[in-house]
């Protein structure tokens, strides 16, 4: 441990104060036995204390058999006996629990590591640090090259049009829904979101605590049958690909669902999150490309690119922008600005488009693995859902068993598959679903996986 920083009070003297704090820290196992402690220069520099005052601490410790001096090397922690140990402590355990070894993780909300463009991401991030700009805060709503850079994908890719003033960058979808709800909170007391949904977005709502209602979703979409009878005047939509289910809205209730906003004076907020890998047909237009007066649009670079990026965009239409700038004006971005600079020269370069047009071949094929692996070992005994697009399908399981069976007994044979009871707010599904990602996997491990899965189900 190099630095320990806490507060002192008047109360007592300080060098009594340090010797508790530091003796607290070894009995709960803050301090491990033979970690070594900060000089007696470096912990009064860091308490702004006297030397005399760690020195005398060190003293009483080392007294006791806390700590042991070795000289030049310094003061180091010693094992302490448990018979030493103050009865209301609480002590950490030293061994980590028992991890279980997962041979095989269908875990979706990763990339494929092999294929991230490494060379490329440090060429354009060596660039940016001989940018002098690099070195100061950045914009409140983003930088402004990425933002064009966005303007221009959403233009070409996803027919939105809209200029980079209109754009704002943050660091989560979340964070975004987040800085969204203050500026409608006032107006707005409801929200409707999709049945099963996201319940990432969810959370956020719940933050500003509003009333939230459900649009319940099936495998064949959305079911608008009584859309006149909510409260709500602002729908959240995940359209190109609804999470979890995968479906694809229809261009009939596209237009419906704009119109309701327009009707309504509300809004849409459309979160188009992975519609990047749509293998079956050429990606939907964006719902914001048909009409944006009342859309609100969400992208991000998790799926594309790289979740630990950290980086997402919104889209705010006229009618809301001027509120937005006004209470965010005096904000610091969250979002890095180094990365906000290095993606925006990747895009610049068409890295961006090149990367994901290679990752769309290389999901469809795993996606092409995952599904016929499943038929080929499962048949009857499961429906598979969503495969046309995304990074993880979902399996609706006919076997008569709990969800918690089938993901246990999975883990017993050292694969791991997800619940979608998160996603199911009011409804629950007739059988047990589970989520199946895939992308990053290998070919291989998606073969043993279904493979281990077989073993463990039937
Ligand atoms: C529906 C939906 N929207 C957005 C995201 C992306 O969230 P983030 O911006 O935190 O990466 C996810 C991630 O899984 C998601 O499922």
């Amino acid at each position: 441990m190099k630095e320990i920083i806490f507060a002192m009070d008047e109360n007592s003297p300080k060098y009594i104060q340090i010797y508790q704090k530091l003796k607290a820290y070894m009995e709960q196992g803050d301090i491990q036995p033979n970690e070594k402690l900060p000089s007696i220069r470096h912990l009064a520099d860091s308490l702004q204390c006297s030397r005399n005052t760690t020195l005398i601490a060190y003293e009483q410790l080392q007294s006791e058999g806390y700590i042991r001096s070795e000289g030049r090397r310094g003061y180091f922690a010693n094992t302490i006996e448990p018979i030493w140990i103050h009865s209301n402590s609480t002590v950490k355990a030293n061994t980590p629990p028992k991890q279980k070894k997962t041979q095989i993780d269908f875990r979706a909300g990763a990339v494929d590591p092999t294929h991230f463009p490494i060379k490329a991401w440090r060429k354009y991030t060596n660039q940016v640090f001989t940018m002098p700009q690099t070195f100061t805060y950045g914009e409140p709503f983003g930088e402004e090259c990425l933002r064009q850079e966005i303007a221009q994908y959403l233009f070409q890719s996803r027919g939105v049009h809209t200029q980079a003033s209109h754009i704002i960058i943050g660091s989560s979808t979340q964070q975004m829904l987040i800085n969204l709800g203050t500026i409608l909170k006032p107006t707005f007391d409801h929200i409707l979101l999709e049945d099963p949904g996201y319940d990432g977005a969810k959370e956020a709502f719940q933050f500003h605590q509003f009333q939230l209602e459900y649009l319940p979703v099936q495998q064949s979409g959305i079911d608008f049958s009584d859309f006149d009878v909510y409260k709500s005047k602002i729908v959240y939509v995940t359209p190109s690909h609804q999470s979890p289910l995968g479906v694809t809205m229809p261009i009939h209730q596209r237009h419906m669902i704009l119109q309701w906003a327009n009707n309504n004076e509300g809004y849409v907020i459309e979160d188009d999150y992975d519609s990047e890998f749509r293998y079956t047909q050429k990606p939907f237009p964006a719902l914001a490309s048909i009409d944006s007066s009342r859309v609100i649009y969400i992208g991000n670079f998790s799926k594309s690119l790289l979740p630990g990026l950290r980086l997402c965009f919104m889209v705010l239409p006229d009618l809301l922008l001027e509120d937005y700038q006004k209470a965010y004006i005096n904000f610091e971005n969250t979002a890095s600005k180094i990365h906000q600079l290095t993606i925006a020269k990747f895009m610049e370069d068409g890295e961006w488009q090149r990367h994901i047009k290679r990752m769309r071949l290389v999901y469809k094929h795993k996606m092409q693995v995952l599904v016929a692996e499943l038929q080929q070992h499962f048949g009857q005994h499961i429906t598979i859902i969503g495969e046309q697009s995304g990074l993880y399908l979902l399996i609706k399981v006919h076997l008569q068993k709990s969800e918690s069976w089938l993901i246990e007994q999975a883990t017993l044979f050292d694969v791991q598959v997800y619940s979608t009871a998160p996603f199911f707010f009011h409804s629950s599904p007739s059988e047990p679903i589970l989520k199946l990602g895939f992308s990053n996997l290998t070919q291989e491990e998606i073969i043993k996986g279904v493979e281990l899965l077989k073993e463990s189900w039937l």
